[in-house]
């Protein structure tokens, strides 16, 4: 694990971007692993604003998402292929015919068939990726096992509270998700990932100290993976006490 703290969560986000356009300068049509939720926003506005400035060609890529709710339509605000089209595919003009993102209107065992095929053939190049407050990666909640593949969760109330800020009230949030599973996130090439904020603490606490890997806290797991790159600004950092293994950098 690599650790970079940053002066502020804007310089962890165009770290991060510069991080993920390296690898596309490298591999034009990389599949990059997306994730949702606010966390990724100023990355995603990073990576448009390095497009529209001409220092990146990212048209050319394929996506594949960690998850879907179940029950919301493309066309729902709340749904996560909204969220990629609106922060991300459509202003850099990837075209849907490349985007893997699991429908959350259609059967959803046919669904989880669709994604494990497509992500059993095509190795992630670089996948993106936060935490939630109960440690989740992914949909993949605390539980008593790693789930391998793309599968079907039941989201915890805690994840409902938390996620309920962007919906009109709890009762809206779907109970249900389609996620990749662990195995698919740890078979990715390299991990960016990104967190800021108090409430992401603990989570990142387990995962950077000492300590056991636990599917009690699901992303603890990332202490396995062997290019993952972590970016916390220093106010979030300051709290935490890397364990031997993981390499810290200050950002310039
Ligand atoms: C979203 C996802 C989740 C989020 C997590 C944090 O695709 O997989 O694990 O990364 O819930 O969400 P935010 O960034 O909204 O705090």
């Amino acid at each position: 694990m690599h650790l970079i703290i940053t002066d502020s969560y804007q310089q962890s986000a165009v770290l991060a971007a510069r991080q993920t356009a390296d690898i596309v300068k490298r591999n034009p049509t990389a599949l990059l692993g997306m994730a949702t939720g606010t966390t990724p926003i100023p990355l995603y506005e990073e990576l448009c604003r390095m497009q529209s400035r001409g220092e990146i060609d990212l048209s050319g890529i394929s996506t594949i998402n960690l998850d879907e709710y179940v029950g919301l339509a493309g066309d729902d605000e709340n749904s996560y292929l909204y969220f990629m089209r609106k922060y991300f595919l459509d202003p850099l003009g990837i075209p849907l015919s490349r985007v893997y993102i699991p429908n959350g209107v259609a059967n959803p065992a046919a669904e989880i068939a669709r994604m494990n095929d497509f992500a059993d053939q095509h190795p992630i190049d670089v996948q993106i990726l936060s935490v939630g407050e109960n440690g989740h990666i992914g949909f993949n909640e605390p539980g008593d096992v790693f789930y391998d593949k793309f599968h079907l969760v039941k989201l915890t109330e805690s994840t409902r509270q938390a996620n309920s800020r962007l919906f009109q009230d709890i009762s809206q949030v779907p109970a249900r998700a389609i996620t990749m599973g662990i195995g698919g996130i740890m078979r990715a090439r390299k991990i960016v990932f990104l967190a800021n904020g108090e409430k992401k603490l603990a989570a990142m606490k387990a995962m950077l100290e000492e300590g056991d890997v636990t599917p009690k806290n699901q992303g603890t797991i990332l202490k396995f993976h062997q290019d993952c790159t972590i970016y916390l600004d220093k106010e979030l950092a300051a709290s935490i006490q890397p364990a031997r293994h993981v390499q810290v950098t200050y950002a310039k």
